[in-house]
């Protein structure tokens, strides 16, 4: 099975890499490992890059990278795939940082990378700005979230929680939720997540969007599915963002999460919940609803 563990990166397309980096860079506190004209690198602390920035004159989402469990190299992904009917592509040096990775589009176009090695650069983690512990997850809008969650399952995603039918959680490790997917219109990412350490970091770094002027859109507040405390606010290309900390872990052993106390369930095992009751636990009113 072509199994994955983790999103290592995300890809997005922009007219001005400059302007991103200011953000990326300045603001969320990530470091450039590497650039060129067409391209920049940043990465949280070890890894090669997390974020990918590519010139192109149009913004937004072009793909992400999943790395592959260390049982399968992208050569033999890459074969099973086409045995399985997907297109896919073993591409060598295509990404900097990775020698060999497979290639494809998945049902609504998005350019998924899946990969075994990335080098290591290790800029360890910045003095200043918001400093993530990493790049959490990556909700992305599709055709159809149901069509979506089950093609991810033969990439060893589990569905954690649903949203009504249109909003599907996926995890590929403990974390709540790696992929998410979002029946829409039309193709765009929804948002990019960083993990936080704790609250008082999330405080922080609301602070620190405030002094670069950059305003919140919703939050803070718990949400249902995943129970993470969430904020959201937007990249200078007007990518939604999201900052979290406190998201559930799953068992996967047991199909259930880690106990809380601000569980509505003893076990907490996956669900489908209702759109207001999965916005906020705290019973707040937002202006701007999220999904
Ligand atoms: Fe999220």
């Amino acid at each position: 099975m072509v199994q994955v563990f983790r999103l290592a990166y995300v890809h997005f397309g922009t007219p001005e890499i400059a302007r991103m980096l200011r953000y990326y860079q300045g603001v969320v506190g990530l470091s450039v490992v590497e650039q060129d004209d067409e391209r920049a690198y940043v990465s949280t602390s070890i890894d090669h890059h997390n974020i990918m920035l590519s010139t192109s004159d149009e913004s937004g989402l072009i793909g992400f990278g999943l790395q592959l469990m260390p049982n399968i190299s992208a050569r033999e992904a890459a074969q099973e795939l086409n045995r399985n009917g997907i297109k896919a592509s073993l591409k060598t040096n295509a990404v900097s940082g990775i020698p060999e990775l497979v290639e494809f589009h998945d049902l609504d176009g998005y350019v998924v990378h899946l990969f075994s090695e990335m080098s290591v650069a290790a800029p360890g983690f910045q003095a200043h700005g918001v400093r993530p512990n990493k790049v959490g997850h990556l909700s992305v809008r599709v055709k159809d979230a149901k069509q979506s969650v089950e093609y991810y399952k033969q990439f060893g995603f589990t569905n954690t929680d649903w949203i009504e039918d249109f909003f599907g959680f996926m995890t590929c490790n403990r974390d709540h939720h790696v992929l998410n997917f979002a029946t829409s219109d039309h193709k765009a990412m929804h948002h990019l997540a960083f993990e936080l350490r704790d609250y008082t970091q999330l405080i922080s770094a609301m602070d620190h969007l405030g002094k670069n002027d950059i305003p919140i859109l919703w939050g803070p507040s718990r949400h249902g599915a995943g129970h993470n405390i969430a904020t959201y606010h937007r990249d200078p290309d007007g990518n939604m963002i999201e900052l979290f900390t406190d998201a559930d872990i799953y068992i996967p052993e047991l199909g259930m999460f880690e106990p809380r106390p601000w569980h509505e369930n003893f076990p907490q095992k996956p669900r489908v919940w209702g759109t207001e009751e999965c916005m906020t636990r705290w019973g707040t009113s937002f202006e701007q609803s999220l999904v």
